[in-house]
């Protein structure tokens, strides 16, 4: 009741404010005149019930009915409503009886929404977990942020990455020649756990909660071949399927190019080409990590790939990380005698 009430303040207030905004023009006119003595019982898209106190003023206006739905329809900024006309109050029970119809409708819908906004807030932690697992971050990397690396040691790389935005659609280069353990997957990892951090898993519309996928997927060179020729004996993953996710996700990351020493240069080129080159046209980024310099690089992915990739990445986006190994200065028990940039070997025990 207290609702229905204040509503009705509401709208003889909204309806007066109407009346004293309408223009010189149409303040003199004899419609508005009488307008000013209606008050209005109900509003909305489609429809307004206006009551009149006098009879007199009730005849001029349904005497000059198309003037009359013209202007109320010009005083609301509304087009094409039906403007209903009655003496008194008689329209007033109808009028309170939608009023009170469309604020139950009201309250109906702000209930859904606080349930499925709770329902939203619930649910974010565990569906970020499993953004993690469905991200193939590896194991060893999960709690790699971009609090837990040294800035100082890679500032560059460091402060591109951490503000790193994939809306932005640009792409990343990481590439250190042949030094290792310098920490640029360290870094990619601190990107995908960043973003899935801050992201939103959905967001709750009219119709219920929308969800979203992973924004993200991390692939090293090496998986991703041993994936692709995984499905030539077609018992398992569908080849398809396979470059779909690596050619629709938000951000790709690939780690490591170069790992893979290919016996045939054309077939590594041309798993480059599809992905790249449907990443490039959808405007998709990715980031790519690598220990080869950039003549090597466009040897192993091709021209067509460097091509894309240069434009990708923009001005700011290749960049080049020296040091040494931090792996060299907080080792764990090995170190190396010499002082030659350490070459990773699958036989020197690393
Ligand atoms: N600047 C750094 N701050 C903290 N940890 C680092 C840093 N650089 C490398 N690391 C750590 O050293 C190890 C090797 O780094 P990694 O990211 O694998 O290097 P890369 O991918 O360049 O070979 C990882 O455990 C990583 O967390
Ligand atoms: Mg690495």
């Amino acid at each position: 009741m207290e609702h229905s009430q204040t509503s009705s303040n509401n709208l003889q207030s909204y309806w007066k404010t109407c009346l004293n905004n309408a223009s010189q023009e149409l303040q003199t006119t004899p419609i508005v005149a009488c307008l000013r003595g209606t008050r209005l019982d109900y509003l909305d898209d489609k429809e307004v019930v206006l009551s009149a106190r006098y009879a007199l003023h009730l005849e001029k206006l349904k005497g000059n009915t198309e003037a009359t739905v013209k202007i109320v329809n010009q005083l609301l900024g509304k087009q094409n409503c039906d403007v209903k006309l009655a003496l008194g109050n008689f329209d007033k029970e109808i009028a309170a009886e939608k009023l009170k119809e469309q604020e139950k409708q009201k309250e109906i819908e702000k209930s859904y929404k606080e349930r499925w906004d709770k329902e939203l807030q619930y649910l974010t932690p565990q569906t970020k977990k499993k953004w993690i697992e469905s991200s193939n971050i590896p194991s060893l990397f999960k709690e790699k942020t971009f609090d837990n690396y040294e800035s100082k040691l890679q500032l560059k790389a460091y402060n591109y990455l951490s503000q790193y935005k994939y809306e932005d659609s640009l792409s990343v280069l990481l590439y250190s020649p042949n030094i290792y353990g310098i920490g640029k997957t360290h870094l990619v990892c601190a990107v995908i756990n960043n973003i899935i951090n801050k992201s939103d898993i959905g967001y709750v519309s009219n119709s219920g909660i929308i969800y979203y996928r992973c924004p993200i997927l991390y692939v090293s060179e090496t998986q991703l071949f041993a994936r692709i020729r995984a499905t030539f004996n077609q018992s398992g993953e569908n080849e398809e399927s396979v470059y779909q996710q690596y050619e629709k996700v938000n951000l790709l990351i690939i780690d490591d190019i170069g790992k893979v020493k290919p016996k045939d240069l054309s077939f590594v080129q041309s798993v480059y080409f599809r992905i790249i080159d449907s990443r490039y046209t959808n405007g998709l980024p990715i980031i790519i990590t690598t220990n080869l310099n950039l003549d090597e690089l466009e040897a192993h992915i091709g021209g067509a790939c460097a091509d894309r990739l240069r434009e990708m990445c923009g001005k700011d986006g290749f960049i080049k990380m020296g040091g040494v190994s931090y792996r060299k200065n907080n080792n764990t028990g090995f170190q190396k005698k010499d002082n030659k940039p350490q070459i990773e070997s699958h036989n020197d025990g690393w």
